[in-house]
């Protein structure tokens, strides 16, 4: 029988997991320190047998992070096989010296997985597969577009358009127009490498004028990407805005302000707990641990 432990960010999609694979579920309890330190304490036995990890690693990310790492390491002394199941990676967006001196963070996240004794890292929808290549270990990289282009089916969006915000998603946009049937379009999205501020790029656009328009993600951080796509949209003259993304962080008051720019409903997965993430993902993930 599989072990697994359901890390404290991600318990909930950790036993729907579990009990799709009928694994032997390890609980975790988590204590936080006055200063910031962590403390777990698996509440039953591991066997010898292959251990599955799911914690999604978002805010707090340094803290899930070594939260992660601190359960690879214990479970290595009894499991003979460790995989982690981390649907959103943070820093997956480090990928690459962007301008000089920066450091590769996703090289140091290979290492400290590998140097904890994880045997494969299994993550949902990442946001490029450069991040991966760091890994020494075995990647899989699960895409959430079939569960996400279900949920909207059952919408039944009149006249839909899908767009990709960027030109960085495009084969996503394209993927889900294809299962979902319609057709899609990718804006030119600029991003000021210093302050992060966006701008869109993209000349008028005919074929947006009265569809009703669905802006596909891997993710929603600050919520600046699809609030400038959305306005741009609007004034194209689209009907209603709806969002669909793998992972929405959603920082500080990111939803509201989604909001407030005209987009209709935001819709993500469980990868990130929370008011948005209705689609469920554990299926697509105990297909890829089998
Ligand atoms: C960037 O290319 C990603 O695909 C997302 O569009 C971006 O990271 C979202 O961040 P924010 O919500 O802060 O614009």
């Amino acid at each position: 029988m599989i072990n697994l432990i359901a890390g404290s960010s991600s318990e909930d999609l950790g036993k729907s997991i579990s009990k799709k694979l009928k694994a032997n579920f390890v609980k975790s309890e988590l204590k936080i320190f006055p200063d910031g330190e962590c403390k777990i304490t698996l509440k039953g036995n591991l066997s010898k047998n292959k251990t599955v990890i799911v914690q999604s690693i978002y805010p707090p990310v340094d803290s899930n992070l070594v939260q992660a790492l601190a359960l690879v390491s214990k479970a290595k002394e009894t499991s003979n096989e460790v995989i982690v199941v981390a649907p959103y990676l943070g820093y997956a967006r480090q990928d690459r010296e962007f301008l000089p001196g920066e450091i590769v963070s996703m090289k140091v996240l290979g290492q400290l997985f590998k140097g904890a004794g994880a045997s494969k890292i299994i993550v949902v929808d990442i946001h490029s597969k450069i991040g991966l290549k760091h890994f020494k270990i075995k990647t899989e990289n699960v895409s959430a577009i079939y569960d996400l282009v279900s949920y909207f089916q059952k919408l039944r969006i009149k006249n839909p358009l899908i767009i990709s915000p960027d030109q960085g998603g495009k084969e996503r946009a394209k993927q889900f127009a294809q299962i979902y049937d319609s057709d899609y379009i990718a804006l030119n999205k600029q991003r000021d490498r210093k302050t992060g501020k966006v701008k869109i790029k993209t000349e008028g656009l005919n074929q947006v004028q009265g569809r009703n328009v669905i802006i596909v993600d891997d993710m929603i951080s600050t919520g600046g990407s699809i609030i400038k796509a959305t306005k741009f949209l609007k004034k194209q003259k689209c009907k209603r805005v709806f969002v669909a993304c793998t992972h929405a962080l959603l920082i500080n008051d990111a939803e509201r302000k989604i909001k407030k720019s005209g987009v209709s409903k935001v819709v993500s997965t469980n990868s990130i707990p929370g008011k948005t993430s209705v689609v469920d993902i554990s299926k697509t993930i105990v297909k890829a641990i089998k």
